[in-house]
């Protein structure tokens, strides 16, 4: 069924068939009968709970796909036990020119360069006013595209200050490839330098919400590891790995294609292996006590049990959802883990 459906969306320019597909699904979930159809009440996951959070089931979505929580509501339905909302950036940002969303189909993979496209801090919060119940919601935040790296912690506590209260958990993104220099915010001082600003602000709250860092499975394992170190000798909370990958290597779409695509992040298939390396590198370094989201090319509900087995608590998908449909989130859902 969801092939048909997918044949019908692919028929849109990509970003285009993104929002085709949720308006429509926003709407025809709020049928009873449909809702039905769709939505799938089995869960054999054990729900995870941390710092005060349940997850009711271990698949989340990852963040980009709803960056301006428009569609909450229908994501709960669809199954998901959490959603990432943003990257939202203090201020609205049209991001970078269109096209910026491809599609390598050969290779069941995405690549984009989105550039924080987002309607800013006010309008996310006055959506999040309204936010569901039973649904774990993190608020993924960044830096506007003009803020200098010098002052970006500023932005990130901006952003965290306002969502304070709006979301469940927080994830520091500095490692999308598509904000020119954010990915050197994943240096060791540079990190220190947004966390420390955030975790001093979190002292003075009386709920401790979680704070998660986001990083890209681009990095060299001394990086990595210097970036667990980094959470380990904090009070962050966790660690979310992996962000989209520059790489291009063992692609099957043709390179004349994927040439003319250029620059941005690659998601799905192909980022499979390295976001999983990086997982069990990860793992083997993060303290007991600190969560790990894995995310990056779970394309099966065989690949979510792998990245759980290889150590994630959590885990989240994007563009498995995209070529998949929602009966992946089902069977993730359907897993004894
Ligand atoms: C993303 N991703 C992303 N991540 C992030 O932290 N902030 C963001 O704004 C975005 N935006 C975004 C847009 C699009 C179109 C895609 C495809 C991806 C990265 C995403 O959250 C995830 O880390 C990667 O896509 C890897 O997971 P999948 O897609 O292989 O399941």
């Amino acid at each position: 069924m969801y092939s048909l459906i997918r044949s019908f969306l692919f028929l849109y320019s990509p970003e285009k068939a993104h929002y085709v597909a949720m308006d429509l699904l926003n709407f025809y979930l709020k049928i009873p009968f449909l809702c039905r159809l769709v939505k799938s009440p089995q869960n054999n996951n054990q729900p995870v709970e941390f710092k005060g959070l349940k997850f009711p089931n271990k698949v989340g979505l990852a963040a980009g796909f709803d960056k301006n929580a428009k569609y909450l509501w229908a994501l709960q339905q669809l199954g998901y036990g959490h959603v990432e909302i943003g990257t939202v950036t203090p201020i609205a940002q049209e991001g970078n020119p269109k096209p910026r969303l491809f599609r390598l189909k050969k290779d069941n993979a995405i690549i984009n360069r989105m550039g924080f496209n987002n309607d800013g801090l006010d309008v996310v919060i006055d959506r999040l006013k309204h936010r569901p119940h039973g649904l774990i919601i993190g608020g993924n935040i960044g830096k506007n595209k003009i803020t200098p790296n010098e002052e970006a912690p500023s932005d990130y506590l901006k952003c965290f200050k306002a969502l304070y209260d709006y979301v469940d958990y927080f994830t520091v993104n500095v490692s999308s490839p598509n904000t020119p220099g954010l990915r050197a915010l994943q240096g060791k001082d540079e990190l220190l330098g947004i966390l420390n600003v955030l975790l001093e602000e979190r002292k003075s709250k009386s709920v401790q919400k979680p704070i998660l860092l986001k990083i890209t499975a681009d990095l060299e394992k001394p990086q990595l590891i210097d970036a667990v170190e980094v959470v380990n000798e904090t009070e962050v909370d966790g660690i979310v790995v992996s962000n989209t990958t520059i790489d291009r290597e063992s692609l099957n779409s043709p390179s004349i294609l994927v040439e003319a695509i250029g620059a941005g992040g690659l998601s799905g298939e192909p980022l499979k292996a390295k976001a999983h390396m990086a997982c069990t590198i990860v793992k083997g370094s993060l303290a007991k006590h600190k969560l790990l989201i894995g995310v990056g090319g779970i394309m099966t509900e065989k690949d979510a049990e792998a990245r759980l087995h290889a150590g994630a608590d959590l885990i989240q998908i994007y563009t498995g959802f995209i070529y998949e449909g929602p009966q992946l989130i089902t069977k993730i859902k359907n897993l004894n883990v």
